[in-house]
């Protein structure tokens, strides 16, 4: 992912890291690192390294890297996984049709399966240019609510759905037009380019989103490791938050808190750009609902408003329990989410590697991007329970800075509030999706461009990063690369 593909020299190498150790004696630096890290040290001083996905690892560089199972699945439970796959691939169709079980697709929908964003199990990726269709992403709209709190829009929903089953008008299209910034100069003179969407809404069905209606553009997000992270103990997340900074680091970091359906109460957030789901069965069945229109026990009503009157008059594609997609087809869809193995880390013996891992620590990546985590002795399945994982996320919320805001509260989560992403895998990403692009929106078109974007409570860690000379730069992107 580096744009700097190119390997220092091996002196050079050794120098860049004796360098590196001027900033602490060097046992010491290694002592803090790992500390921080929570690693025990190995021979020679140098930290362990935690299986990216603790016993969930598997060794896959291949474009199938992200779509694996987790290794040691009882018989029965990879029954399930494979049965969850089906439907994560399955081509939802128009009710009625002859595949009871799988028809329902719509009124609206943005794609017709979830694999069709989540490409093999990946990240989704933004348009070119405002002429091309959103094919692996989505928007996210609402309006101020009465007592402030975000609610959905009164005529389009939660989110506009640019696909619409025959006889009916999509809701409309978002265009995605790429405005190029002044580029971002390091001391060196080395130059970063930048550029930042921006959205226009056309071929609206029923007029304009009118005044105070807020987007929020969002791609889809790869979906591997995920039953890692649901089975962190909730006590584990809250106790990394520190919503006023009383540490005085600089960064806070806040709990999201959303409607649990299961629960019926309020749950602590996890999965979506800005923790906006709080389980994955939850995120399955709303993105069902959502992104291909099929109902679910907890999204019984179809994904239209009470405006969009046409939609409504349509056929579903409901069964005896009054919904589209089963319970029994939820749970498997849930198991395949929680059992998607982690690909293991590369190159770890690279001493670039080691010294961009290192330099991650020292820039303060890791107040955010948590390296390790650990799951609790309760958890969905057998495989989940008490793994030590590195993830390379703290699951909470925090302020971006303007440039990256969205202004679209979402829970708890502000307009300037993202969730850490998990970083697992991102050197992967090429190989998987075919692209480099990250960010929420995708705007970075690569790991350097991402960074640069920080802001916000990020902002010390960028700065910090962004003074450092080309070689040590190029060292934490090499070990971006190998995660
Ligand atoms: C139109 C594209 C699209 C389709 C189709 C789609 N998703 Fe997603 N998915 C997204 C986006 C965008 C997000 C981030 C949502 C947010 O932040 O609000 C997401 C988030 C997720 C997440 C959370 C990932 C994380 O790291 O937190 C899971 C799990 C998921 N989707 C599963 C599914 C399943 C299961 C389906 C099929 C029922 C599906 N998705 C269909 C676009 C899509
Ligand atoms: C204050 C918390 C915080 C700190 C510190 C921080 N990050 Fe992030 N990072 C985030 C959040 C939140 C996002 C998602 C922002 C968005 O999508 O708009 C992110 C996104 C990223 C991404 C893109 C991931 C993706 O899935 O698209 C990379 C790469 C990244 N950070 C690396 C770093 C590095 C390297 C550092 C240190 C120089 C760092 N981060 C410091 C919170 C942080």
């Amino acid at each position: 992912m580096s744009p700097e593909r190119g390997r220092p020299p091996r002196r050079a190498v050794v120098r860049a890291a004796r360098r590196g150790l001027g900033y602490m004696p060097g046992t010491l630096l290694i002592a803090a690192v790992a500390g921080v890290l929570g690693l025990s040290l190995g021979a020679g001083g140098v930290p362990d390294v935690v299986p990216a996905g603790g016993g969930l690892t598997v060794n896959d560089v291949t474009s199938k890297a992200f779509g694996q199972h987790a290794p040691g699945l009882p018989i029965g439970e990879l029954r399930h996984f494979t049965i969850g796959n089906r439907l994560f691939n399955t081509n939802w169709v128009i009710a009625p049709a002859s595949v009871r079980s799988l028809d329902g697709l719509g009124p609206y929908f943005n794609r017709v399966s979830c694999s069709a964003c989540h490409v093999r199990d990946g990240r989704g990726r933004p348009p070119a240019g405002p002429e091309a269709p959103m094919m692996s992403m989505l928007v996210r709209l609402s309006v101020p609510g009465p007592d402030g709190t975000p609610a959905a829009h009164p005529i389009y929903g939660e989110q506009l759905s640019d696909r619409a089953v025959e006889g009916l008008a999509p809701e409309g299209r978002a265009a995605m037009t790429w405005e190029p910034l002044a580029p971002f100069v390091y001391a060196d003179g080395s130059v970063v380019p930048l550029r930042r969407p921006r959205l226009d809404f056309v071929d609206m069905a029923d007029g304009p989103l009118g005044p105070g209606a807020m987007t929020s553009a969002r791609v889809a997000n790869a979906v591997f490791g995920l039953g890692l992270l649901e089975a962190v103990s909730e006590a584990h997340v809250v106790a990394r938050a520190d919503p006023d900074d009383a540490n005085g680091d600089g960064v806070s970091g806040r709990v999201n808190r959303v409607w649990d359906h299961d629960a019926q109460a309020l749950a602590l957030g996890r999965f979506g750009w800005k923790a906006n789901q709080p389980t994955l069965r939850q995120q399955a069945a709303a993105a069902m609902a959502g992104d291909v229109g099929v109902t679910s026990e907890h999204f019984a009503g179809g994904n239209y408003t009470a405006a969009q009157t046409d939609a409504a008059a349509l056929p579903n594609g409901a069964d005896d329990e009054g919904v589209e997609l089963s319970r029994k087809q939820l749970n498997r869809l849930t198991f395949y989410l929680q059992t998607l193995a982690v690909p293991a880390r590369r190159d770890t013996h690279n001493p670039v590697v080691q010294r961009g891992e290192q330099l991650f620590g020292a820039a303060g990546c890791n107040a955010c991007h948590t390296p390790v985590m650990q799951t609790g002795a309760t958890a969905a399945h057998g495989v989940l329970v008490d793994q030590t994982f590195a993830p390379y996320t703290d699951l909470l919320l925090h302020d971006m800075g303007p440039g990256l805001a969205d202004g679209r509260p979402d829970g708890l989560a502000s307009g300037r509030e993202w969730r850490t992403p998990a970083l697992w895998g991102l050197g992967l990403q090429k190989r998987v999706s075919g692209h480099t692009f990250l960010l929420h929106d995708g705007r970075a078109r690569n790991a350097q461009e991402a960074v640069l974007w920080h802001g916000g409570e990020a902002r010390g860690a960028r700065d910090r990063f962004a003074r450092w000379p080309a070689e040590d730069r190029a060292a934490l992107l090499a070990f971006l690369d190998s995660l």
